[in-house]
């Protein structure tokens, strides 16, 4: 087992209103940046790895600040060039690791900076078992219903069997690679997880326990929550 982790972080973050303030992954949260938390976690999980960062050519400033904040071995974090859409900048990520012999991969999305060795130990565990791919995900909890373009509610979707995906998600590498490079090849580059690819692809995804902490920073308001979160635990 040899372990690549491939960090997306090359999006503009324009829900989180970036454009005044920075994209969100660098934003400060508990005193450093969103992606510092997120590499932490990942340097100081006790598996030999080697992590690529897929950022925006005009964010390395940014990047080499965030990454000299990381507690743990940085020595082993390096950084490609991102694309257009998050799953291209998965793909580079992914071309970065190609000659290094890694025979899994882990994915996961710089704006989660709360994953936990716990969720990393299932993710490991599950891969050991023989998994081609796996993804940690949580129950929908909330009722859902689908609307129309004017606003009225046309359905109630079941909720039973229903998961909300998160990241890591998890792979053997030569499958995960073929499947995202057979994706761009047929023009596709809106696929908006790295699962989603594998179920193109055919391969069986198996489905393993998220974590509730691990919530996606989208908006400017999960922004402020995260630090308050943070201080309140720090204080
Ligand atoms: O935009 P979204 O919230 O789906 O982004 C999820 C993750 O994908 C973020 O960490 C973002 O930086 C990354 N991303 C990327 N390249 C893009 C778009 C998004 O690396 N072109």
């Amino acid at each position: 087992f040899s372990c690549g982790i491939v960090i997306v972080a090359a999006g503009r973050g324009e829900r989180a209103g970036s454009l005044r303030d920075g994209p969100k992954q660098y934003r400060p949260i508990g005193g450093r940046p969103v992606i510092t938390h997120t590499l932490d976690a990942f340097a100081t999980w006790p598996m030999e790895k080697r992590i690529v960062v897929a950022i925006h050519p005009d964010d390395e400033a940014l990047f080499d600040h965030a990454r000299s904040l990381v507690s743990g071995d940085t020595s082993v974090i390096t950084f490609a060039h991102g694309g257009a859409t998050r799953q291209l900048s998965v793909l580079a990520g992914l071309k970065a690791l190609e000659k290094s012999g890694v025979t899994h991969v882990l994915i996961h999305d710089a704006v989660r900076p709360f994953i936990d060795h716990a969720l990393l130990d299932r993710c490991f565990s599950a891969l050991m078992e023989g998994a081609d791919a796996v993804l940690p995900a949580v129950a929908v909890a909330d009722t859902l219903k689908r609307g129309s373009a004017d606003g009225i509610v046309v359905e109630t979707v079941p909720r039973t069997g229903l998961f909300a995906a998160q990241t890591p998600q998890c792979f053997r590498f030569p499958p995960i690679l073929e499947a995202h490079e057979n994706a761009a090849a047929s023009g596709r580059s809106d696929f908006t997880d790295d699962a989603a690819i594998a179920e193109w692809a055919g391969l069986p995804v198996s489905l393993i326990a998220g974590s509730a902490d691990n919530v996606k920073l989208t908006i400017k308001r999960d922004i402020a929550m995260a630090d308050e979160k943070l201080n309140r635990t720090t204080l």
